[in-house]
């Protein structure tokens, strides 16, 4: 295919240029061009060889309640815990995007997902841009899927890998990386912004087209976004995201976005000698052990999907120089700054001439906002050197007058606890239970401050 030449096109304005600049001629922007395919010209679309004759032409529309419903079609994978991300298995010509850290699992699950679905009858592809094929089969060796039947494509032009699918007709393809993947079309390097959209937006047509199933492996930055543009994550239908501190074995793979399903729905791994084991009651593995309490931990409930979790939170205090630091691992690093000051303004605590770091352990992501008064109670804790009692737990948000919200479903959270033998909590007064749960004193609060005084 001959050359179309390209063009460069400044992401904040829009303005062409023919050449790269560093300043978009038109609004001055700096660093804003990114390559692109120019527009097609009228009647010739680049996506369809055919000219658009009928493009004029008015189309049939219909009322919305003269449209059928149909379910997708889904195939379950077999691996019980990716089909609940999943919202119960692979979708028929859908995309999904899947990101993470560099060896946190994502080749080995996409392995295993495909020897699963292709002994259950189902053609499947695995096209391999970082590894050469026998790299692969070492990896299947070690997960013993030496005998596999999984078809193997080891390629990075894009023009290729369609006409192999053309050919091969899979049910699932799986693209391990996107980055690796470039257009002849465009010249600039595999993994620019310009080849990772291109060879997405290909994919995802050749998805939609054929009913093939495409898995798209996606590197992320240093600061934990996929990388590639934002535009990727619009592109498809689903975004998983793997999560995890790569020194455990646990690893959770998160739905960020789901067509075909529920959000923030979670799936959870182990990392065995043999590759990722499904764990189906995940409540307690982000807890660590203390043989007794520590100061500076509170243990959460938090709730992940449809699934509560416990896991410990950890603050440590300490003073600080004439700038403090306020370091988080695995929580909004804005919302604490915001609890501090809730802290400060309405429990009487100052922090402020002290160095603040919280973790959630085990590399877990937190993002509900319930995490907070575990979060307030960690770093009180660790301030005043005084643990929290034994089978100490906490939920519930906190907001900026010092009033303690109450966190959905929390009978549930509480539920979860009881049953994995902790004792005593702090809760929202609104998720107080109306019986007492067996085993289980609880202090139903309204107010931060009514919270530090129960720990006192
Ligand atoms: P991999 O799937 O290659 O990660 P990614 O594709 O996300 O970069 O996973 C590699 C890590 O997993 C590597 O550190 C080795 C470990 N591993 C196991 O512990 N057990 C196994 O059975 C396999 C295949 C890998
Ligand atoms: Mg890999």
């Amino acid at each position: 295919m001959a050359k179309e030449k390209t063009l460069f096109t400044c992401s904040a304005c829009g303005g062409t240029s023919p050449r790269w600049l560093g300043k978009c001629p038109s609004c001055g922007a700096w660093n804003t061009l990114v390559e692109t395919m120019p527009e097609a010209e009228p009647g010739k679309n680049r996506y369809s060889a055919a000219p658009f004759a009928g493009l004029a032409q008015a189309q049939a529309v219909q009322p919305l309640a003269a449209i059928e419903a149909r379910d997708f079609a889904r195939t379950a994978s077999g691996l019980e815990e990716l089909d609940r991300v999943l919202g119960g298995g692979i979708v028929e010509g859908g995309v999904v995007l899947i990101g993470g850290d560099p060896g946190i699992g994502k080749s080995t699950l996409l392995l295993q997902a495909l020897d699963a679905l292709q002994r259950t009858g189902l053609p499947t592809l695995y096209v391999t841009g970082e590894e050469s094929g026998a790299q692969v089969a070492l990896r299947a060796r070690r997960l013993g899927l030496e005998h596999s039947p999984v078809q193997v494509l080891a390629e990075i032009q894009l023009e290729k890998i369609l006409a192999t699918m053309d050919a091969q007709q899979p049910a699932v393809a799986v693209i391990d990386s996107i980055q690796t993947v470039y257009s002849d079309q465009l010249s600039s390097a595999p993994g620019s912004v310009a080849q990772v959209r291109e060879c997405a937006a290909h994919l995802t047509r050749a998805a939609k087209s054929s009913g093939m199933a495409v898995v798209l492996v996606g590197h992320v930055t240093k600061e934990g976004a996929l990388a590639g543009p934002r535009v990727l994550e619009h592109m498809v239908d689903t975004v998983l995201y793997f999560e995890g501190d790569t020194h455990s074995p646990f690893r959770l793979v998160r739905a960020i976005k789901n067509r075909f399903g529920a959000v923030n729905e979670i799936g959870v791994f182990a990392m065995t000698e043999r590759g990722l084991k499904g764990v189906s009651n995940p409540s307690a593995i982000f807890l660590s052990q203390h043989s007794t309490p520590v100061p500076g931990s509170c243990v959460l409930v938090t709730l992940e999907g449809t699934r509560p979790l416990l896991v410990e939170i950890q603050a440590l205090v300490d003073s600080g120089g004439p700038s403090p630091r306020r370091l988080s691992v695995g929580l909004d690093r804005d919302r604490l700054a915001m609890l501090l000051a809730v802290l400060h303004r309405h429990a009487g605590v100052a922090c402020a001439d002290q160095d603040v770091f919280v973790n959630a352990v085990g590399g877990v992501r937190i993002s509900e906002p319930a995490s907070d008064l575990a979060v307030l109670l960690a770093i009180t804790s660790s301030l005043r050197g005084k643990a929290l009692p034994k089978g100490f737990f906490a939920f519930g948000e906190v907001g900026l007058a010092g009033e303690v919200r109450p966190a959905p479903r929390g009978q549930e959270r509480l539920r979860e606890a009881a049953k994995l033998g902790f004792s005593v909590a702090v809760v929202p007064k609104a998720n107080a239970p109306k019986k007492p749960i067996e085993g289980l004193t609880i202090h139903a609060v309204e107010r931060v401050e009514e919270a530090l005084e129960v720990v006192r």
